[in-house]
C-alpha cells in the first residue's frame, strides 16, 4: 500500500523539475493572460514590417513558439505569407487555430520536430529560445539554419545577459515559469557557428534589463525560393 502511494509522488516531483514541462504547463495556464499583457506591445509591428520588406510575396515563414498567434502569426498571415506556427503549449495552439485561421499550426516541441531542408524563407522566434535549455538552443539554431532556404532570414529575440531561473509567481498569476539564456556575445557566436550570417543586432530594453533581437541570413548561393514548406518525419 505504501509503495503505491510513493510512486505517483516521485513521478510528480520528476515531472515538476523538467523545465520544458514547466514552460508547457505555464503557457497552457497563461495563454490568455500573456496575450493581454504583451500582444499589443508596439515593438512587434516595426519588426514584422521590416521582415515583410525583406521577404518575397507569399513567403513560407515558420514561427517558432508562436503562442496564440497574436500578433506575429496574424500579421504575417494577413500580409499574405504562408505561415506555419509551432508551439509546445496545446492551449496556445488551440487558440491560435481560432484566432489566425489563415495559418497552419502544429502542437510540438521545436527541438524535436523535423522540416525539410531549405523549406522556409524565414524563421521567426520571438521570446521562445529563452525558454529552451541552453545546449538545445545551440542545436536548434543549427536546425533553423538547415530549414532556411539560401538567403532566408532568421529573426529572433535572445538573451542579453546570461541567466537561468524560475519565477514561481509569474505576472502575479501564481503560475511558475522558467527561462534560460546565454549572453549576447554567446548567442551571436552560436548563430554564426550554425552557418548563418548575423546582419544586425539590436538591444531591446524591457524594464531594468532587456533582450537582443538578431537578424541573420542563410548564405545565398542563388537558389530559388521554395514553393511550399514540407514537414518531414
Ligand atoms: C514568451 S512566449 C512568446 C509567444 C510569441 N512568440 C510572442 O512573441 O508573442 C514563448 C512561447 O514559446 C513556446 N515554447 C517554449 N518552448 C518551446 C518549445 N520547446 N517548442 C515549441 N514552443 C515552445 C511557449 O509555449 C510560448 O507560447
Amino acid at each position: 500500500m505504501r509503495s503505491c502511494l510513493v510512486r505517483p509522488i516521485t513521478y510528480w516531483v520528476v515531472k515538476a523539475e523538467d523545465p520544458k514541462e514547466l514552460v508547457r504547463r505555464g503557457y497552457d495556464l497563461l495563454s490568455e493572460r500573456y496575450e493581454q499583457e504583451f500582444a499589443a506591445d508596439g515593438k512587434y509591428q516595426s519588426w514584422i514590417a521590416e521582415l515583410c520588406e525583406r521577404l518575397p510575396a507569399q513567403a513560407a515563414v515558420l514561427d517558432i513558439g508562436c503562442g496564440c498567434g497574436i500578433p506575429v502569426a496574424r500579421d504575417l498571415s494577413d500580409a499574405g505569407h504562408r505561415l506555419t506556427g509551432i508551439d509546445i503549449s496545446e492551449v496556445q495552439i488551440r487558440r491560435a487555430r481560432v484566432l489566425v485561421p489563415g495559418a497552419a499550426f502544429m502542437h510540438g516541441d521545436v527541438t524535436t520536430v523535423e522540416f525539410a531542408p531549405a523549406s522556409f524563407d524565414a524563421v521567426v522566434a520571438m521570446y521562445t529560445l529563452i525558454h529552451i535549455p541552453l545546449e538545445q538552443q545551440r542545436l536548434l539554431l543549427e536546425r533553423i539554419a538547415a530549414w532556411l532556404r539560401p538567403g532566408g532570414w532568421f529573426l529572433g529575440t535572445m538573451g542579453h545577459l546570461a541567466w537561468t531561473g524560475t519565477d514561481s509567481d509569474w505576472l502575479g498569476s501564481g503560475v511558475a515559469m522558467w527561462w534560460s539564456h546565454a549572453d549576447a556575445a554567446t548567442n551571436r557566436d552560436w548563430i554564426t557557428r550554425s552557418g548563418l550570417i548575423v546582419q544586425a543586432e539590436e538591444f531591446v530594453p524591457e524594464g531594468d534589463s532587456g533582450h537582443v533581437l538578431f537578424w541573420a541570413t542563410s548564405p545565398d548561393d542563388g537558389t530559388e525560393s521554395p514553393a511550399s514548406p514540407h514537414q518531414t518525419g
